[in-house]
């Protein structure tokens, strides 16, 4: 045998196979050699008997038929072998395990069933070519929590996609799924109680979310010629659960209140305060009616969901017509209740002791902590961080899916390459950044995170394709970062497994985003760009929408452009103030010679971002004297999308001091920085 076969010989078993697991394992240990599946192995269950036939279930139905092609002669001269011990070194999560691979086979331990299970999601994910890599695996999860919310209320979806999305879910070690079940946009779930929340608040004359809205959020009957909509039998939502369960993933019921609830209010005006049957948002909380109303239906939400938690909305409430209306009056003066933010909390907290009677608790959006916050609710971060964190510090659990992070229904490439959305832009890799502790905060609320959820809005997403594109793969991201440990996830490592993951489940029929072709970031938001106005002093004639303040004073001038969405912090917004938007006057700090002035504003028109109608540009030497180097006129026109446009000067001229002003009648406006050449 020559050196080189001899080295390559020994070089083999090193290299093996690259052992690439998604989410992450906690410790993982390569080892030199390869197991090689060359027949049918055998599987060994060490667990008590009942456990072993419902784990028994699974391993045929997930792993035996990896081996389907293997020859059955010397069946057990491999084994895999699974039990449940007491005790294991390092795990310390029921949803742990210990995996091994050496050349006595694959021993798999946990301290219970879900541990095992998410041993033969890493198994399923680890057998290439009937091999094996030797390997030694400590894994256990970071959260408890690890969710994907789908909201089925504004386009309603059957349980078949519900079920596919289980199916990726628990592949990636998912573990709860919050369903969307009720809004004002449908009501989705059988409550025999109340039929005519099926019969008629789950049914529209319209098929998408954007029409109904634009022609009077109407609702029709289910035996209208023309009603879109739908709803999940009872029987159906438990078979959801059921699947779910099987797979270790606890279905979370939502069922909003006291807002998102025109559905309600339409089908059974008696419990709004104005008793109009159209377009209330809010029930009255002054009714007894309404109190009686919801615990009949999460009575029979109870009877289907068994999950600890039941979400109960309690979001963007108007809080309008509880202001004029007696009954809630009455009940604020009885309850000695200060404002209608103690209102919502009387109703909320009253909702959780009835819950809390039955042996459930509530979830609610972080709205819920205005006006106090119900004694032993969790809350579900979303209009940022700071709810969860306060929560949190107060000794509440919180759930973090804050929508500059999980908001899966933003953007996830450059708008004009992507289906229309809502807004936002959230690409795979700034989920992929977020971390639902915060460094400083660790040691205060580390037991109070529970963990993070990715959300899909579908306000914009009418039909199932679209959903699935939205979610995958950036609930990858929302699996991983809920699952591996901080210090060992690393965005090159993650982008690279996620191509081959996302390849897998195109393959396998899933709609998901080709991030192969993701084009990022704005080109112009890449690189720093420094030119004449550079770091130099801006007078803000007047001042900046404080929603939206980007860098403060210096934003317009510090070199930094803007990328896809007017929320990145580099965009300064600004409304309407006497004559104009924007009025700010840059000094250059001396006369020099001047060749170009120039701005680009955004346009989003859904949320009210527009062009200015005209941009005024002008210089002095002295800071008080300026000539209008040119006028720019502009005829705002609506339409879809994210769209930019300049307003610039090119030219030959001398001067200290840039002015540029910007107005319009309508809509706010956004600029990212001042370009002076
Ligand atoms: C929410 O996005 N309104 C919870």
């Amino acid at each position: 045998m020559n050196k080189l076969l001899l080295f390559l010989i020994f070089l083999l078993p090193i290299q093996g196979l690259a052992v690439e697991i998604t989410p992450r394992p906690m410790e993982i240990n390569q080892q030199r050699g390869v197991l090689i599946l060359s027949s049918m192995p055998l599987i060994k269950l060490q667990m008590p008997n009942k456990q072993k036939a419902k784990f028994n279930h699974i391993i045929n139905r997930e792993l035996r038929p990896l081996f389907r092609n293997l020859q059955k002669e010397n069946q057990g001269s491999i084994q895999i072998s699974f039990s449940i011990e007491d005790s294991i070194p390092g795990i310390n999560s029921r949803e742990g395990y210990s995996l091994s691979v050496s050349p006595k086979g694959v021993m798999v331990e946990a301290l219970d069933e879900a541990g095992l299970f998410y041993a033969v999601q890493t198994l399923k994910q680890m057998i290439t070519d009937n091999k094996l890599q030797y390997v030694e695996i400590t894994d256990q999860p970071r959260f408890n929590y690890r969710g994907l919310m789908l909201d089925i209320s504004r386009h309603f979806r059957d349980k078949e996609f519900i079920f596919k999305q289980i199916d990726a879910m628990a592949t990636l070690k998912l573990n709860r799924l919050h369903l969307h079940l009720t809004d004002a946009a449908g009501w989705r779930l059988e409550i025999k109680k109340y039929p005519r929340l099926t019969n008629y608040a789950a049914w529209r004359p319209e098929k998408t979310w954007k029409d109904w809205q634009s022609n009077g959020m109407n609702y029709a009957n289910h035996n209208d010629n023309k009603a879109f909509g739908g709803y999940l039998t009872q029987k159906e939502a438990k078979e959801i659960v059921e699947y779910a369960a099987e797979r270790h993933i606890t279905v979370i019921p939502e069922i909003e209140m006291p807002s998102h609830s025109e559905e309600v209010t339409a089908a059974f005006p008696e419990i709004s305060c104005t008793h109009n049957p159209h377009g209330e948002p809010d029930v009255c909380i002054g009714n007894e009616k309404t109190f009686k109303f919801y615990q009949d239906v999460l009575d029979e939400v109870m009877s289907i969901f068994p999950s600890h938690y039941i979400h109960i909305g309690g979001d963007e409430a108007s809080k309008k017509a509880w202001k004029d209306c007696e009954l809630c009056k009455k009940r604020m003066e009885e309850n000695n209740l200060k404002d209608v933010d103690a209102l919502q909390s009387y109703m909320i907290s009253r909702i959780e002791k009835y819950l809390n009677s039955k042996g459930r608790s509530i979830i609610g959006w972080d709205e819920i902590m205005e006006g106090g916050l119900a004694p032993n609710a969790t809350v579900m971060s979303w209009r940022g961080i700071e709810g969860g964190l306060r929560a949190a510090q107060s000794g509440h659990k919180a759930i973090m899916s804050p929508g500059g992070y999980c908001y899966l229904d933003s953007y996830q490439d450059a708008p004009h390459t992507q289906p229309e959305a809502i807004g936002g832009y959230l690409t795979l890799e700034k989920v992929y950044s977020y971390n639902p502790i915060p460094d400083s905060l660790a040691d205060q609320i580390t037991p109070y995170i529970d963990g993070v959820q990715g959300n899909l809005w579908c306000e914009y997403i009418p039909t199932a394709e679209h959903a699935e594109y939205m979610i995958w793969p950036r609930e990858i991201a929302i699996a991983e970062i809920g699952w591996t440990p901080q210090n060992k996830r690393d965005w090159n490592d993650f982008h690279a497994r996620v191509l081959k993951i996302n390849d897998r489940m195109r393959q396998a029929g899933y709609n998901n985003f080709d991030i192969r072709n993701e084009i990022g970031s704005r080109p112009q938001s890449r690189s720093l760009e420094k030119h004449l106005a550079f770091g130099k002093p801006v007078k803000y004639n007047q001042h900046w929408w404080k929603q939206y303040t980007a860098g403060g004073d210096s934003t317009l001038v510090d070199g930094l452009r803007g990328d896809w969405n007017y929320s990145d912090g580099r965009w300064q917004g600004f409304l309407k103030k006497g004559d104009y938007y924007i009025d700010v006057t840059i000094d250059l700090e001396q006369s020099q010679p001047i060749k170009y002035i120039g701005g680009e504003f955004m346009q989003i028109t859904g949320p009210g971002v527009w062009f200015p109608e005209k941009v005024i540009i002008s210089i002095s030497e002295n800071g008080e004297d300026f000539t209008t180097l040119k006028e720019i006129n502009h005829t705002q026109v609506d339409g879809p999308g994210t769209n930019f446009k300049l307003y610039d000067w090119s030219g030959n001229a001398k001067a200290r001091y840039i002015r540029y002003q910007s107005t319009a009648n309508n809509g706010c406006q956004f600029l990212d920085e001042i370009i002076v050449k």
